[in-house]
């Protein structure tokens, strides 16, 4: 016999259980079990369960708003798998702070400007957790999972690809893809006869113009509009709370199916661009000029080694490292997950709200028409859209108004004080909300009203500096913002130079939908002319 066994036996043993050593005062509960069916043991488990689950939830909700309990371990899934946009909005209503809990998640809501700035400011206690699917769509290795210095490490190397004198590179590939696609338009327009629901079209649009600034010419056309198409897959994957594992024919097996073929296609961009740019070519797009980078980078180093620097050679500022064809690939991806949606929204909104109110459409066809000195097909340069303060008015309080990411998820790695009377528990998810900052009274009239005044000739940047949180905020800020309002510049004006256009509202126009951003109801049906001059 084991002499630790003697040890450690308590004298209140029983014998009845022999080696078991069981107390006598548990002898009634170990009967009670052994005597109990299946279906009893069963029910029992399941009874302390619910009661955990539930004991778990009003432990973690505090003293914040939310429901008094919680639907047996599934919560409000139902909801959240087509959720709307009045139950948000109900919920950011309730509190500074709220919460639900979803299956094992616990997800604590900021709706305040300041309970969210708090989200986004706090990379000591929060990570972005995107929703879980993402890990597998975008690759768990992904640089938008890094956190802390990793984070801002890799992205260091990433914001030249964003600088003024880069964006500028972009603009050629941006305005030859309108062109097309306006003719395009005009013609589909033309065949229909009638009003159409327009949201697709901005969606291709916008991934055809993503796809030429990010790969250039690398990508077939083709491959754009199989990208274009199979895009929704992907949003249609990102619900806050997926199955652990991935089954066949769900929508995140049709999800991870998507995002493989654009990492295979734009893996091929790279590889394309490797050896374009080694032979001297140009930079002609966002993966040239981080290849371009790369090479440079490399020429450095090895000039280094040898202790020879030639006159004229310039330190790459950052010095990268040469990133794989997948690795770029990935990357490159990101910006469009990042962009796709958001920039599909803001096209949709933009073009149902400036058809109707043809007043602000005409002030900006006459800046556009300005600026080109009369020329309805003349490029233009950066610095001429930079000048085009109305039109960027426009785009800003339409983004304002509309805000594309309603929400963006944190993860607490530890217990998080948001509040002084609250804390965020550890691997709870919490949310940081756009919305309310930015219909908040105290910083702008009317907030309900769409109105670029206040952008133009109004003071909403400098009282509203707080409260753009449409781009969020921090270290992980959208790194995407100049390129991304400039391009809604650009669409916008070269649209209201080439083409005019009616909106056919419905019942729904108004009305939003959440498809991980928003979009009118009736998906904005509209008929488009060429425009006579
Ligand atoms: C209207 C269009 C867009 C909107 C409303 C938007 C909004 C946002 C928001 C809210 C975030 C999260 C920020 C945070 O957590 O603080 C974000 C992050 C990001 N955006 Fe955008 N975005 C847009 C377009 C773009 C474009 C065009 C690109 C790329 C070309 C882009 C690339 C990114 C990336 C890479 C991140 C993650 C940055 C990081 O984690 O460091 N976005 N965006």
């Amino acid at each position: 016999m084991d002499a630790n066994a003697t040890v450690f036996t308590s004298t209140l043993a029983s014998i009845k259980y022999g080696a078991a050593n069981v107390p006598p005062q548990l002898e009634y509960v170990v009967d009670t079990i052994a005597q109990a069916s299946a279906w009893q043991l069963v029910l029992t488990l399941f009874a302390v369960l619910v009661a955990y689950d539930q004991f778990r939830y009003v432990w973690q909700k505090g003293s914040i708003v939310g429901p008094a309990w919680k639907m047996p371990f599934i919560g409000p899934f139902l909801q959240s798998v087509n959720p709307k946009f009045e139950e948000y909005h109900a919920k950011w209503l309730s509190g500074p702070l709220s919460c639900v809990s979803v299956f094992h998640k616990f997800v604590v809501i900021a709706s305040t400007r300041d309970m969210a700035r708090k989200v986004f400011n706090s990379p000591a206690f929060v990570k972005p957790c995107v929703v879980d699917v993402a890990h597998k769509l975008l690759g768990a290795d992904n640089w938008v999972f890094l956190d802390g210095k990793a984070h801002v490490e890799y992205r260091k190397g990433l914001n030249g690809l964003f600088t003024r004198k880069a964006l500028e590179i972009y603009l050629p590939g941006q305005e030859a893809i309108y062109n097309r696609y306006f003719e395009k338009w005009l013609q589909e327009s033309k065949e229909a006869g009638k009003p159409v629901a327009w949201m697709p079209n901005f969606r291709e649009i916008i991934t055809a113009v993503s796809c030429r600034t990010f790969v250039g010419h690398y990508i077939s056309e083709e491959a754009v509009k199989k990208i274009a198409d199979d895009y929704w897959l992907i949003t249609a994957a990102l619900e806050l709370v997926n199955f652990p594992i991935i089954l066949p024919f769900t929508k995140t097996y049709y999800g991870k199916k998507a995002a493989d073929m654009v990492l295979a296609e734009f893996s091929k961009c790279a590889a394309k661009s490797k050896v374009r740019m080694a032979a001297g070519g140009e930079i002609t797009c966002i993966t040239d000029a981080w290849v371009k980078n790369m090479l440079d980078s490399e020429a450095w180093r090895e000039a280094e080694k040898k202790g020879e620097i030639p006159e004229g050679m310039e330190k790459p500022n950052p010095l990268v490292r040469v990133f794989s064809d997948y690795e770029i690939a990935q990357t490159v991806f990101t910006f469009l997950f990042a962009s796709q949606d958001a920039t599909s929204s803001a096209a949709t909104w933009l073009f149902q709200t400036m058809a109707q109110r043809p007043e602000i459409l005409d002030r900006v066809r006459d800046e556009n028409l300005k600026v080109r000195n009369g020329d309805i097909h003349a490029a233009v340069t950066l610095e001429q859209l930079e000048s085009m303060t109305y039109s960027r008015a426009v785009v800003r309080e339409l983004l304002r108004y509309r805000p594309p990411v309603l929400m963006t998820p944190y993860q607490a790695k530890k217990a998080f004080p948001i509040s002084e009377d609250y804390t965020v528990p550890k691997g709870a998810m919490v949310i940081a909300t756009t919305y309310m900052a930015l219909r908040d009274p105290e910083v702008y009239k009317n907030p309900d009203e769409f109105d670029p005044e206040r952008y133009y000739s109004g003071d909403a940047e400098e009282k509203g500096a707080k409260n753009f949180l449409v781009f969020g905020t921090g270290p992980h800020y959208c790194i995407g913002q100049h390129y991304a309002q400039l391009n809604l510049v650009l669409m916008l004006g070269k649209a209201s130079l080439l083409m005019d256009w009616k909106h056919h509202p419905t019942p729904l126009s108004e009305e939003i939908e959440v498809f991980a951003t928003i979009f009118p109801k009736d998906h904005c049906p509209l008929t488009f002319e060429k425009r006579q001059w």
